[in-house]
This record gives structure tokens, sequence and C-alpha cells, in this order.
């Protein structure tokens, strides 16, 4: 573990990386070169998160909703997501990272689908941090999958609906199997959550960076897991709980 690491992490991180379109613009660059540096703070997350031993690192890299921008915007984000994939994943694979992709995925193209499955397959015994990937992701949409699930398991006769419990519907989430996000980190100034991990962030700490997703370099990702560990957790309940101390 890195010497100038927070003593203790949490589990789970997730990042809403948001503003590589105002970084670029407010050098007078196109959005596009926003983006591309965005790819390299993704790398240096990816690393800095690795060496602190953090276990989870889900970064939102393309939500639901993202759609709605012009097409060579885009074309340009699909780009580079699968640039990432075909020039990081040896590397990653490399360091022991296991990678997970979030989201909607059957309405995907046909260039990208395979790449984020072979992502996946490639990396899938690999034991050191997960890093997970939420493209084409919302929450409004995943929970929707979820209750489509659960709703033909009741109607098949093999679910009663009394057995549709929390635990059960975590189990029908893109996120199965991943523990609920600790701490979720926003960068740009920008304060609300987009419909990312609404049910897994129930009891989630949020801090808002100013800085531009561009500007997110190990230092920044440092002090705010500091400021994160002077957070008191309760759950609800009444004795407080520091998260430095874990749960
Ligand atoms: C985040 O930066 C990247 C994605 C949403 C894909 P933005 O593209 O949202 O940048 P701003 O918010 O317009 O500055
Ligand atoms: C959230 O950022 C999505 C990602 C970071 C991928 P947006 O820039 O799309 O969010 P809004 O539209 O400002 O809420
Ligand atoms: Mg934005």
């Amino acid at each position: 573990m890195a010497e100038d690491c927070p003593q203790k992490v949490p589990a789970h991180v997730a990042i809403i990386m948001d503003g590589n379109g105002r970084w670029a613009r407010a050098r007078g660059l196109p959005r596009t070169m926003g983006h591309k540096k965005g790819v390299e703070a993704v790398r240096e997350a990816v690393r800095t998160a690795g060496d602190l031993g953090i276990s989870y690192l889900t970064l939102f890299a393309f939500s639901s909703e993202n759609w709605r921008r012009p097409e060579a915007e885009v074309t340009d984000l699909m780009g580079l997501l699968k640039a990432f994939i075909r020039r990081d994943l040896a590397d990653l694979h490399r360091e022991n990272v296991r990678i997970r992709i979030i989201g909607e995925r059957e309405h995907l193209r046909s260039d990208i689908l395979p790449l984020l499955l072979e992502a996946e397959e490639t990396t899938r015994n690999n034991t050191a941090l997960t890093l997970v990937i939420a493209f084409n992701y919302g929450s409004r949409d995943e929970i929707t999958r979820a209750m489509r699930k659960i709703a033909r398991e009741v109607e098949a006769g093999r679910l009663q609906p009394q057995a549709i419990t929390p635990e059960l519907i975590d189990a029908h989430l893109d996120t199965a199997g991943m523990p609920d996000p600790d701490l979720i980190i926003r960068t740009s100034g920008e304060e609300r959550l987009s419909n990312f991990l609404l049910w897994q962030g129930a009891y989630s700490e949020l801090v808002f960076v100013p800085e531009f997703w561009p500007d997110f370099s190990r230092e920044l990702f440092i002090s705010t897991l500091e400021r994160f560990a002077t957070r008191e957790r309760r759950f609800g309940g009444l004795a407080p709980i520091t998260a430095a101390a874990g749960q």
C-alpha cells in the first residue's frame, strides 16, 4: 500500500466523472479533447485505486440519457471506450484487475458489445481491484429490467410475491454480488446523481469536488478519501460509525 494513502480506505468507491466538456471549453478546445484527457484521468484513478487497496471502483462512463447528445459526440465517446478497451485490456489483465460492466447491453451496437464481453471474460478470474464500468447505465433502467425479470419468475410460478425482498432485488440488479458503494464522488461541481446507483447508493457518502474530471489526480483522489474518512455513518441507527473505521 502506498505511504501517502489514508489509513482505512472504503471497499467500494463510485465516481461520476463529470466536466470533460467544460474542461475543454475553459481552454478553448473542442469537447472531444476533454473526453480524451478524461481517459487519462481514468487510467490514473484505476492505478490509484489499485495502489490504495480499494476493492471496487465503479466509473460512470456513459449514461442511458447520454444518447441525447449530438451524434458526433456519441460516436466520439463510443470510439474512446473501444480504444480504451483495446489498448488497456492487456495491461489491466496483467495488473490482475477484474472488469465488470453494468448497464443495458442487449441493444448495444455490434462493435461495442463483443469488446465489453471480451473484457469481462478475459479478466473474470482476476483478484485485485474490480473495475466496474457503468456504460449505457441508468438506475431507473436497471431497476426496471430487474423488475421485469422478477415479474417473469412470479408469472411462471417460480416465485411467491412475499419472497421479494431487498436482497432478492439486489440479486437481480446489474451490480449483483457487489457491495454497495461506500462513497460516491462527483467531479465538476454539479451536485446531483444523474440516475447513478440510486438503489445501491441508499447509504453512500456523497462527496462533490469542484475540479473537472480531467483534473482528477491521484492527490485529489486521496484528499477526497480523507474527507470521506471524517464522515459519521449511522445507517439509521444512533451510534455514529466513523467512515474510517469501516462498517
Ligand atoms: C463527462 O463530461 C463525460 C460524460 C458524461 C460522458 P461531460 O461531457 O458531461 O462534460 P460537461 O459536463 O459537459 O462539462
Ligand atoms: C452524468 O453526467 C453521466 C456521466 C458522467 C457518464 P452528465 O453530464 O450526463 O449529467 P447531467 O446531464 O449534467 O445531469
Ligand atoms: Mg456533464
